[in-house]
């Protein structure tokens, strides 16, 4: 089943000099999948990531989500998001802004109590539950990020660049929770400069660059058409430089 369709989606930014983000994108995300989405600075993941979760709303082209619009309600309730930037209320503690999400999905409250203990533990955060994040670290706050974007158990998970600033411990973390996730079922997108752990993770890649796709597909697939040793990095290189 496919949870994210998207058929020739150009976004462009208005502005003295309009700038066209993203340039007939497709792009298709099934059931199941760990899917990484690839390209250099600049090149419109942020940008086609905010039009799935419906923060762009004005866009030439097809982009459905569970089969429905970006507007659909229902399909929020289901999606866990994690900014490429995590700026949230800095003086709230991660216990109340998780509070806050839960409220949000009407996640009632004995049952929120119970998920936040679970997600500030996930993420190694328990010991500064209560602490103002106006105190965090970079790493720090991008570990909040995570744990709300999975305070409503979401059936697909969005991230934009989620292990960006994480340690090498904690990075080894998020991508075994990200695997865990998929063993249960949920599908997860999400963007990164870093190939050897995209390789290590996703089953299925896509490559954009000025807000074209150049490439997309299964990993293995498209690893041979450049020889049996070849690795993510040695092609990304050979598709961007090229
Ligand atoms: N709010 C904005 N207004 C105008 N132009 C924007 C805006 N946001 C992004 N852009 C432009 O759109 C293009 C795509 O940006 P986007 O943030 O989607 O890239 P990205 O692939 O996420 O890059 P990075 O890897 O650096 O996060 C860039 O040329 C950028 O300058
Ligand atoms: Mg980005």
């Amino acid at each position: 089943m496919k949870y994210i369709e998207i058929e020739n989606l150009s976004v462009s930014y208005a502005g003295k000099h309009m700038k066209k983000a993203l340039r007939g994108l497709n792009l298709t995300v099934d059931k199941g999948h760990i899917y990484g989405f690839l390209g250099p600075n600049g090149a419109g993941k942020t940008t086609a990531i905010k039009t799935m979760i419906g923060l762009i709303p004005e866009y030439e082209g097809k982009v459905l989500i569970f089969g429905k619009t970006t507007t659909d309600l229902s399909s929020k309730y289901k999606i866990g998001f994690m900014p490429e930037i995590a700026n949230y209320y800095w003086y709230l503690t991660p216990k109340e802004l998780l509070n806050m999400y839960a409220q949000i999905f009407n996640i009632d409250r004995k049952q929120a109590a119970a998920k936040i203990e679970e997600l500030l533990d996930l993420v190694d955060l328990k010991d500064v539950a209560n602490s103002l994040m106006k105190t965090f670290s970079k790493g720090m706050m991008q570990k909040v990020s995570f744990a709300q974007a999975l305070i409503n158990d979401p059936e697909l998970l969005i991230l934009d660049e989620p292990t960006s600033g994480l340690d090498p411990i904690s990075r080894i973390k998020m991508r075994d929770v990200i695997k865990g996730l998929q063993q249960k079922g949920k599908t997860i997108l999400f963007s990164s400069h870093e190939l050897s752990e995209v390789e290590t993770i996703c089953d299925e890649v896509a490559i954009i660059k000025e807000g074209v796709l150049l490439r997309s597909g299964k990993l293995a697939p498209l690893l041979a058409e450049k020889g049996s040793s070849s690795t993510l990095e040695r092609y990304f290189l050979d598709i961007i430089g090229g």
